[in-house]
């Protein structure tokens, strides 16, 4: 039996190869490289010693499902992929609800057609919008979302919920990942952003590594310690771990399950940039910048829920995701390109 990995050539999917192959799972990857390579998946079986089944093919498209269930044998789907651009995707809402809402039903459709009815699904601590506590519960209703990224999760939740509640068959698994950073401990697989990166990680380790002059801080006049915005960062490799430790417990027939993947622990925009430099001995210059439209000033989880319940807890410190962020950038600048 095997694992249906989607989008499982990107950052987190890589990373949750790694952890399924270790474990001793057969996987079974589907991904359009729209925003990643298939370099990544040669790395993880380099990294592993193990094979990937690779189709590369949309999830939109209801012949290359077909095909990937009739002649493997799927148990479980993990579904990564997706659009994930907050920006773009307030720019193109379409494109995201099409690829996001449609894609994901469409994998639905073709799962139950075939008997596989367990799925753990990608979601964002962003669906809590603005939250009504800190430290974000599961308990904490969720929010108005800031973009249609964000609503593509929201609604994909209640959908995956609602289906869930209509047919006792399925096992459904909802994650909601807080700020992901770091990188596997080899520096062989990572975040490999398009473009200029969006996110305060990417930014930082291309600062470094010299192909951004500066990091722009988006306001440090925030109701914080240092006054710049805080966040949940964790680990890639303990967020791809807590996807192992949700396949065990779809085991025990869960039905439904929502957890947040977090540490528990702020740490301000500051926080990072001085971890980073002391952590690598490198110096980030930065200038303090207008807050980003959208932006909250704290964001962070209780991560009580997933050990509870999963016996799942965060392994690594800031200073390892750090370290761990600037190997893989430091020894691949141009990402999977080089
Ligand atoms: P990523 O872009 O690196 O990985 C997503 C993968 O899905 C890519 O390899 C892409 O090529 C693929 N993909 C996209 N649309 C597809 C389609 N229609 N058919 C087949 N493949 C498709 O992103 P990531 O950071 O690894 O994120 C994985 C998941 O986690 C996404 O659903 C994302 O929304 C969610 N998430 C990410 C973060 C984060 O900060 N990275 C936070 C919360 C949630
Ligand atoms: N920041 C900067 N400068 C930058 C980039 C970010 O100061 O160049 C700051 C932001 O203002 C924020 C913090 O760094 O205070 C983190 O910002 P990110 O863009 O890295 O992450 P966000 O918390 O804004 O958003 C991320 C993902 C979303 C996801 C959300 C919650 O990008 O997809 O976490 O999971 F929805």
């Amino acid at each position: 039996m095997s694992i249906l990995v989607t989008g499982g050539a990107g950052y987190i999917g890589s990373h949750t190869c790694v952890e399924l192959l270790n474990e001793g799972y057969e996987v079974v990857v589907l991904d359009n490289l729209s925003n990643s390579s298939v370099k990544s998946l040669e790395r993880v079986e380099e990294l592993t010693g193990k094979k990937i089944t690779f189709y590369k093919g949309d999830i939109l498209d209801r012949v290359i499902l077909n095909e990937i269930f009739e002649k493997e044998e799927i148990e479980s789907c993990i579904h990564f992929a997706g659009l994930k651009a907050v920006g773009e995707s307030v720019a193109k809402p379409w494109e995201y609800y099409t690829n996001n809402v449609t894609g994901t039903l469409t994998l639905v459709d073709v799962m139950r057609q075939h008997g596989c009815k367990n799925i753990i699904f990608s979601s964002s601590a962003t669906v809590y919008g603005e939250p009504a506590e800190i430290p974000i519960s599961e308990n904490c209703p969720k929010g108005q979302c800031e973009s249609p990224y964000a609503w593509t999760k929201s609604m994909l939740e209640q959908m995956l919920i609602d289906i869930q509640k209509a047919d006792k068959e399925w096992n459904v698994i909802i994650l909601r990942y807080f700020n992901p950073i770091g990188a596997h401990k080899s520096g062989r697989i990572g975040e490999n952003p398009n473009g200029i990166p969006n996110n305060l990680m990417p930014y930082v380790t291309q600062v470094a590594v010299g192909k951004l002059e500066h990091l722009g801080i988006f306001g440090n006049d925030y109701d914080t310690p240092d006054g710049t915005g805080v966040r949940d960062y964790i680990h890639v490799v303990d967020l791809a771990r807590g996807h192992v430790k949700a396949l065990h417990k779809i085991d025990e027939n869960i039905e439904l399950g929502i957890y947040n993947l977090g540490t528990g622990q702020g740490k301000s925009v500051m926080d990072v940039v001085k971890t980073f430099e002391a952590a690598n001995n490198i110096k980030i210059p930065y200038v303090i910048k207008n807050r980003r439209p959208g932006d909250i000033a704290s964001y962070y989880c209780t991560p009580e829920k997933a050990k509870e319940e999963l016996g799942w807890v965060a392994e690594y410190g800031l200073r390892e995701m750090c370290e761990d962020s600037w190997r893989w950038q430091s020894n691949n600048p141009n990402g999977y390109e080089n």
